[in-house]
């Protein structure tokens, strides 16, 4: 046996004794990274709106729909924010599907999301995927994290994905337009983004999130359509999330079904 000293083993609070967006995200979709605040939390909103399962399962299929449509037009790089424990199939499976080479960068603020991204988000050898632990509130910390520009290339486009993500943010205006600022002309931003303009439900479930410690704001057409301020939105425009693309397999769900938008648009 080594006489060598041991390096320390660092404790890390994982706050499991209150819910956290992702696990209960997790739990919800039916992973197993969760614990008794998070089910606790489920439990209730799903009580509440049974239709929640179908509106995340929903959100994952608009992610992938996005992240093939950006693929298709020829876009080679990604910014991830919010990635959410890795649930198969994530962002890069579907984009190094089609293009081996893309590289993807996955950002998250919480502890349990980035064990398991580092353990299990591996990409194809062409490419590259990284995993960076940052808050979306202080983007200049983001944006200035040294895993990010050694995976992408700021000259070349780059899409900024936002995936059911922006509701945990208050000043989404603010944290966009920074993450946008460096991104050179044919970048694009993709966004799912919780409203109270279509599921009846969507008030009471931000309300149970809020009271649990998990603000969240809903937002309305208005407030999104500022959001791509100065980009080119494409086809079909802001729609609720599963008009957006929809799939030749995939069932129509009424707009009540769901209580987000979808929306891509491009830098010019
Ligand atoms: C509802 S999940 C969405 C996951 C994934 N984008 C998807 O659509 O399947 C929201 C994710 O955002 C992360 N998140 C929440 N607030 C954040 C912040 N301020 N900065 C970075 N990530 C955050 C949570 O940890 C969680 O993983």
């Amino acid at each position: 046996m080594s006489d060598a000293p041991r390096a320390p083993i660092t404790a890390i609070d994982l706050q499991t004794d209150r819910p956290h967006s992702a696990r209960v995200y997790d739990y919800i979709m039916g992973g197993k990274d969760n614990f008794a605040a998070d089910r606790d939390t489920a439990a209730t909103v799903l009580a509440d709106w049974p239709g929640l399962r179908t509106s995340m399962l929903a959100n994952r299929a608009c992610m992938h729909r996005m992240a093939r449509h950006l693929t298709g037009l020829g876009v080679r790089q990604f910014i991830d924010v919010g990635t959410g424990i890795p649930s198969s199939p994530n962002l890069h499976e579907v984009v190094q599907d089609t293009a081996p080479d893309a590289r993807v960068v996955y950002v998250d603020n919480d502890l349990i999301v980035l064990m398991h991204a580092r353990a299990l988000l591996t990409g194809t050898p062409q490419g590259r995927i990284a995993y960076i632990q940052a808050d979306m509130r202080t983007p200049e910390a983001l944006l200035g994290d040294p895993t990010l520009h050694e995976v992408i290339d700021f000259s070349r486009p780059v899409a900024l994905t936002v995936i059911a993500m922006l509701q945990f943010v208050e000043d989404a205006q603010a944290v966009v337009d920074a993450l946008l600022e460096p991104l050179p002309s044919g970048s694009h931003l993709a966004i799912t983004i919780p409203t109270d303009e279509l599921a009846p439900e969507s008030e009471r479930l931000a309300r149970e999130y809020t009271s649990r410690g998990i603000p969240m704001y809903l937002r309305g057409r208005a407030e999104i359509e500022r959001l791509f301020t100065g980009l080119e939105l494409l086809d079909p425009g802001i729609v609720p999330m599963p008009r957006w693309h929809p799939g030749p397999d995939e069932r129509p769900l009424p707009d009540t079904a769901t209580n987000m938008y979808a929306a891509v648009g491009r830098k010019p």
